[in-house]
Parts: structure tokens; C-alpha cells; sequence
């Protein structure tokens, strides 16, 4: 534990400064998105991409099921959403089945097989700034391609060929820029500058694109259709594989054909818990998202929550509360359980919420005097989108994926048109370092050949008497994990349909920094004041805390709402 109080308090005010700038992208979309969610009666894709949705819901009418639409979208958000969605970054798909069963794909990246431990250190063991945020050494293998074949190949019922076509036409043929993605190519163009592969793509010659342009990307499009005319082996073998090698061997990075080959998707248990009768199934490590999200609802049924109020001083003071313990423990024990034992059954049983719940008195408690629990000495050593799909059988999937940030490492691979991850930040660089969203860990998350680093995306779908009720996830970091957990509180004790429990705004707290980031209008000026006398710190102002997209189904009436968050501009598209 003695790492996590080494932090200096400087890296925590540099910590805010950078939670705060990184909602800067996701502020500045426009608010497009309906107050009132969709309707429809036979099956729903929710994404960032209106485009995209438009793509899963074609699939769902032409006979494809959930996992089929899913596919198909997130291959669309791959050409749609190039700040986030990808074929070159990773991701994790939460699959409900109408037969009961609950299952997940775990496509998260893994580090190169010559990745070690002090990767990012200097000679005098101090973190390289931007080392693992930029460039080619930030990269990850990609596990996108393969996690999406996986998937369609054991739960879908349709051939690759017909769901990567969408993807592949709008690559070719080109879309229309929304106003928010030509702002986010024209906010970033100094950076790509530095990358001549990036910079060709998301501009016209150097000449930045502007709203209401045809952009075409030919070259994605043509790795779009190796990926269709020989499966995974079209992206991690051959001329896209030799496109990654030449980048890597180029810029100094580490990604070898030997690292792509050994690429592989992991299918994995879920991990469930109940909340007040209700069923969560979510994503287990390398993920924290499930394990989190689980443990924090644990603690939180020990309160009667609607009582106190939606936004009161008493429900942010006991939300806040149980978001320190829970990534106090997150920053301890989380990380690629195929490397390091997590203590998954130990965070995530109702004993152990309820030991933390005691502690949760009327009063703040500073985060520097909240530790990671206690198990046992065996453990003591030591941008993103979502999308939601259902359809009209009753299966559910729920994706979250990533390049980690916008537009990854900003590196898009020379003749292959994508860009690459820069996930690699999701590891620990130095104990007690924070990363870009000031997550800090210890050995549990260190870097390891092939291992996976440690995620807070949280695909979640919760079952209300063994069927899909909420399907939901989120962008947002480390605010992923809260985003989600108040989207589901707002529906399940404050009956919000799902469009109002993902527009309402959101509160986070992750530990460390301790300081309560709140958007504007979760806290009125009343609550504020109360929680400042508590002692609590309140940073508000231009944040914004993640971007969920969500479906809930009335089983009673068979309604299917589909919900996109209004603090971005995609949609909710139903049949
Ligand atoms: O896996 C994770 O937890 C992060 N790489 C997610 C990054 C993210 O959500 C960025 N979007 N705002």
C-alpha cells in the first residue's frame, strides 16, 4: 500500500487538471440526441454512431441476430467513429442468449511479447512523459478483428462477408462529416503533423476536412476487405500484418509478426452479482468494470437509496463513500487475472460489501485514510465506445471498445488506413504513477509479456427475472464504472426510463484524487454547500462523465427503448 500514499500531491492536482481537459472532446459535441427515448417493438442498436446504428439495425431486419448486428456495427463505428471505434484497438462483448445463456469475448490488447516492466522508465527510473500515450510504443496488439470474428463465428447465424460489407462500402464509398468529427480531426491536426500516415487520412492533402464533406478512406477499405475475404487471417497475417511491421520496425515499436500470430480472443465467464433481485452480468478481468460495478451496487443496497433522494447530500455522501473503497481496491488488486490472482469472489460477495458498508458513517472519511480491503497474504505482495444491441428473440449484447484515447496512439498504419491503440497506458508505467485518467497500481497491473492490461470498461446487461432488462456501457476511463453504476440506480430506484437515467447528470469519485467531480446540475448549490461542510472537495464545471448508450425492455408490454446519451451525438435506431 505504501506505493499509492507515495504519490506526491502535486501528481493529484495534475491528475484533476488532466481528468478535467480530457472531457473537453465529448463537451464540445452537440447535444443532438432526444430527451425521450426510442421506441420499437422488434429489436434496437444503440451507439455514438447514428451511421452505425443505422448498419446493426439493417442487419436485424434481414434475419441477423443480436451478436450479427453487433459485428456489423462495430465494424461500421470502425469507419464512422475514428476517434473511438476501431479495428485496431481491443474491446470486450457481454452476450446475453435467449437460452439463458450469459457469456463474454474478451478482445482486450495484449503487450508485445518484448514489453517488460520499466518500459517507460528513464535511466533514472522516472515515467517518459507521452511514451506510453503516443507513437509506436504506446501500441498494444490489436485484438478488435479477432474478437469480432470470434463472435460471430460461435453466436451469430450470419457469414462475415455480409456484416463487414456496410463497413466496407462507407470506407469506400465515403460518409458525411458531422460537425463534432471534423472538429475532432481539426482539434488534433498539429498532432497528426507528426504522423505522415495519420495526417494523409484526416486531411485533404494537409487541408482540413469541414463539416459536410465526403470522407473516404480506400485504404481501410481495402484492409476491410482482406479482414472479409480471409477472416482474422486478413488482418494478423499477410499484407496487413506487413503493413504493421514495416510501422513498428519504422517508429521503433515493439509489435512483431510473431506477436500478431499469438493474438488470441478469450471467451470468459462473466461476472454476475444481484442487486435488490435484479441480475448483473458484466465484464470480468482483465477488465475492472464487472468486478467494480458489482461491488459497488453490493455496498449500496445496504442503504435504502430512494429514500434519501435523488441528488441529495446523503445519496452523493454514500455514492462517493463506496467509490473510494472501491478503487482503492481496483488500484491494488486488479489486472489480467491470467497473470495475477485476483481476488474476484472475495471483492465481489455481499460479506465483504457489507464489512464496508459499517464504515460508512455520516461523516467524509479523507481518501488517505481508506485502504485497499484485506484478503488474505496471498494477495498483500504486491477513447472508447459503446454499443447496445438486443433483438427480437430476446438476445442481448452489449460492447464497449477502444483505442484508449482519442484517436489511440495516433498512429494509423501506412497503407492500411487505421488507426492503432495506444492502450498500453492502461498499464502501470511506475507504481504510484497515475495514468492519463490518474488510475494508479501496483504489481497486479504491471507490465508482462502478453499479458493484458487492466480496463474500467463496463459492458453491463441486467436481467430482471432471467431476461435482458438494461443493456448499458460507456466511454469515459476511469468514470466508466460510476457512469454506468448511476445508470442503472436511476432506473432501478428512481424509475427513470432509460433516456432520463443516462442524460441526468452524473457525479464521480475514484479514490484518489480525493475530490468529487460533478457535471453540471448534479449537485445544487444547496448540496454543494452541505457536502463542502462535510469536507468534501467538489471539482464542477466542464466535465463531462462518460457517454453510455442504453436499451431497456419492458418484458410486460415487449417495448424496447433504446436511450443515446444527449452529451454526445449518436442514436438509438429500432424496428
Ligand atoms: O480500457 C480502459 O479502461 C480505457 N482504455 C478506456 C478509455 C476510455 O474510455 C477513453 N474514453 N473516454
Amino acid at each position: 500500500m505504501s506505493i499509492i500514499f507515495a504519490v506526491k500531491k502535486s501528481a493529484f492536482y495534475k491528475t484533476i487538471l488532466i481528468l478535467t481537459s480530457l472531457t473537453l472532446f465529448f463537451s464540445q459535441l452537440k447535444c443532438t440526441a432526444p430527451v425521450k427515448p426510442v421506441e420499437a417493438k422488434n429489436g434496437m442498436v444503440v451507439s455514438a454512431s447514428t451511421i452505425a446504428s443505422e448498419v446493426g439495425v439493417k442487419i436485424l431486419k434481414e434475419g441477423g441476430n443480436a451478436v450479427d448486428a453487433a459485428v456489423a456495427t462495430g465494424f461500421a463505428l470502425a469507419v464512422t467513429l475514428p476517434y473511438a471505434g476501431n479495428i485496431g484497438g481491443g474491446g470486450f462483448m457481454v452476450i446475453h442468449l435467449s437460452d439463458g445463456t450469459n457469456t463474454t469475448i474478451d478482445y482486450r490488447e495484449k503487450a508485445p511479447l518484448s514489453a517488460f516492466r520499466e518500459m517507460y522508465l528513464d535511466e533514472e527510473g522516472n515515467v517518459i512523459p507521452r511514451l506510453s500515450l503516443e507513437g509506436a510504443l504506446s501500441v498494444g496488439v490489436p485484438g478488435s478483428v479477432a474478437g469480432m470474428i470470434y463472435a460471430l463465428k460461435k453466436y451469430g447465424t450470419m457469414p462475415l462477408e455480409k456484416v463487414i460489407q456496410p463497413a466496407i462500402d462507407l470506407a469506400e464509398k465515403g460518409w458525411v462529416l458531422d460537425e463534432s468529427t471534423a472538429n475532432g480531426f481539426k482539434k488534433f491536426v498539429d498532432v497528426f503533423k507528426k504522423y505522415p500516415s495519420t495526417y494523409k487520412v484526416f486531411t485533404k492533402n494537409g487541408i482540413p476536412y469541414e463539416e459536410g464533406d465526403v470522407f473516404k478512406q480506400p485504404d481501410l477499405a481495402h484492409t476491410l476487405e482482406l479482414i472479409r475475404d480471409k477472416g482474422a487471417d486478413g488482418f494478423y497475417k499477410g499484407k496487413v500484418a506487413d503493413l504493421i511491421v514495416k510501422q513498428m520496425k519504422e517508429m521503433n515499436g515493439l509489435i512483431t509478426y510473431e506477436d500478431l500470430e499469438n493474438y488470441n480472443p478469450v471467451e470468459r465467464n462473466p461476472v454476475t452479482g444481484n442487486y435488490r433481485g435484479y441480475e448483473i452480468v458484466s465484464m470480468p478481468p482483465p477488465s475492472s468494470g464487472g468486478i467494480a460495478l458489482i461491488e459497488l451496487l453490493n455496498i449500496l443496497e445496504n442503504f435504502n437509496l430512494n429514500e434519501e433522494g435523488w441528488g441529495s447530500s446523503l445519496y452523493i455522501h454514500r455514492l462517493v463513500e463506496a467509490m473510494k473503497y472501491v478503487y482503492a481496491d481496483r488500484t491494488v488488486y486488479l489486472g489480467d487475472a491470467d497473470f495475477y490472482p485476483v481476488p474476484v469472489k472475495e471483492l465481489i460477495s455481499k460479506e465483504y460489501a457489507k464489512e464496508i458498508f459499517k464504515k460508512i458513517g455520516d461523516a467524509a472519511v479523507p481518501s488517505t485514510q481508506i485502504s485497499a480491503g484485506n484478503f488474505n497474504k496471498h494477495y498483500e505482495s504486491p477513447q472508447t465506445t459503446h454499443y447496445s444491441v438486443y433483438d427480437a428473440n430476446g438476445n442481448a449484447v452489449s460492447v464497449t471498445t477502444t483505442l484508449n484515447s482519442e484517436f489511440g496512439s495516433k498512429v494509423v498504419v501506412e497503407g492500411a488506413g487505421f488507426l492503432l491503440n495506444n492502450e498500453m497506458n492502461d498499464f502501470v508505467e511506475k507504481p504510484g504513477v497515475p495514468n492519463q485518467f490518474g488510475l494508479m497500481g501496483g504489481e497486479a497491473n504491471s507490465i508482462e509479456p502478453e499479458k493484458r492490461m487492466l480496463s474500467s470498461m463496463t459492458p453491463t446487461i441486467v436481467l430482471k427475472e432471467d431476461k435482458p432488462y438494461i443493456i448499458v456501457g460507456s466511454p469515459g476511463g476511469s468514470r466508466i464504472i460510476t457512469t454506468v453504476l448511476q445508470v442503472i440506480l436511476n432506473c432501478i430506484e428512481f424509475n427513470m426510463n432509460i433516456q432520463k437515467a443516462i442524460n441526468s447528470p452524473r457525479i464521480h469519485h475514484q479514490w484518489m484524487p480525493d475530490t468529487i467531480f460533478c457535471e453540471t446540475g448534479a449537485l445544487d448549490d444547496d448540496t454543494k454547500d452541505k457536502l463542502t461542510e462535510m469536507g468534501y472537495s467538489i471539482v464542477e464545471g466542464e466535465i463531462t462523465i462518460g457517454m453510455a448508450e442504453g436499451i431497456m425492455i419492458d418484458n410486460k408490454s415487449k417495448i424496447i427503448y433504446g436511450a443515446s446519451d444527449t452529451r454526445g451525438t449518436g442514436a438509438a435506431a429500432g424496428y
